[in-house]
């Protein structure tokens, strides 16, 4: 059993679409009602995390979207900001650097920047305490961007630790590289879909994180998993059934045959579900968490609620 309550950083990772925002609202929520105090970080998505929680919309700045959990999505240029206010300590100093049109224009292109100042600011929320000196945060969910999987954004910081010369970039990625390799305090949370192509992809993610990052992974999660409502037996029967009288496609359609075709698709995508469960079983030991596919709209506070029963 995976337990993520004692970590302070988890990279939820996967490709586009596959429901990365979805499972960070839905973990968010878990680890909320367990007392945590949750920031869940996206990368200048187009964000659905408002209509997830019933909160206002989220911007660049962070904000409450609902008991215990906050909510920010992070802007690269207003990052390299808050992060050249933080190292120019001066007075007016950033702004002479930061809105020089030189360096507006140049910083964007410096490859890995913005994937920096994203990361880099998700991981220093993490280091940010109130008066009690109590972290402000348990816990940052980092919903990554989709583009390469978030991949191109994890390995930064390791380029910076191993090139970049002395200094505060090199100390603060050194840092935040230092936490994100500790499994006591990260995880990274791959998800994916129970369907072929996905399942692919994602066991080359897992082993691209594993070999080539060596960061600490901590759960498979499987979106969209169908209920199984047929047997073996009677996804064979099913089949048989098309070919006979019941589920001749060639008769005139009837109540009965639309019904056995219906019930014979299902269970095939059942059985192409299971395969491709099973696979992921094969190619990877993490522990896996199976979130069922919703029937009704999965953007609702009702929806997140419900998946968050699994974590
Ligand atoms: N378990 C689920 N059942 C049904 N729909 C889902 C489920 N998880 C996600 N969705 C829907 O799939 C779409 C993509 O999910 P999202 O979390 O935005 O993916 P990502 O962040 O990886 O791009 C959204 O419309 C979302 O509401
Ligand atoms: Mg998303």
């Amino acid at each position: 059993m995976w337990r993520a309550d004692d970590r302070r950083f988890i990279f939820v990772t996967g490709k586009g679409g596959v429901g990365k925002t979805t499972v960070s609202a839905a973990l968010a929520r878990a680890l909320a009602g367990r007392g945590k105090r949750v920031l869940i970080a996206m990368c200048n998505a187009k964000e659905r995390v408002s209509s997830m929680f019933a909160s206002p919309p989220v911007g660049p700045d962070i904000v409450t979207v609902a008991p215990g959990i906050w909510a920010v999505n992070i802007e690269p240029e207003h990052a390299f900001e808050e992060y050249g206010r933080m190292v120019l300590k001066v007075p007016g100093l950033y702004r002479v650097v930061f809105h020089n049109k030189y360096i507006r224009s140049f910083l964007p292109a410096v490859p890995g920047l913005s994937e920096w100042a994203m990361l880099g600011k998700a991981w220093f929320h993490t280091t940010e305490v109130d008066e009690q000196g109590r972290p402000r945060f348990d816990v940052v969910l980092l919903d990554a961007p989709a583009t390469g999987h978030g991949l191109d954004m994890l390995r930064v910081p390791k380029v910076i630790v191993e090139i970049v010369p002395p200094g505060i970039l090199r100390r603060d990625a050194e840092l935040a590289w230092k936490m994100f390799t500790d499994p006591r305090q990260t995880a990274v949370l791959v998800v994916s879909l129970p369907e072929e192509l996905p399942v692919t992809e994602t066991l080359e993610l897992v082993a691209a994180i594993d070999d080539d990052l060596r960061l600490p992974l901590g759960a498979l999660v499987v979106n969209g998993v169908l209920p199984v409502l047929f047997s073996e037996d009677e996804a064979r029967a099913l089949s048989t059934a098309l070919d006979t009288e019941a589920g001749d496609r060639a008769g005139p359609s009837t109540p009965a045959r639309e019904g056995v075709a219906a019930a014979a698709r299902r269970a095939v995508e059942e059985r192409s579900q299971a395969a491709s469960l099973a696979r992921l079983t094969g190619g990877t030991d993490l522990p896996r968490i199976l979130l069922p596919y919703l029937f009704e709209d999965a953007a609702t506070p009702a929806a997140i609620e419900r998946l968050s029963a699994q974590f």
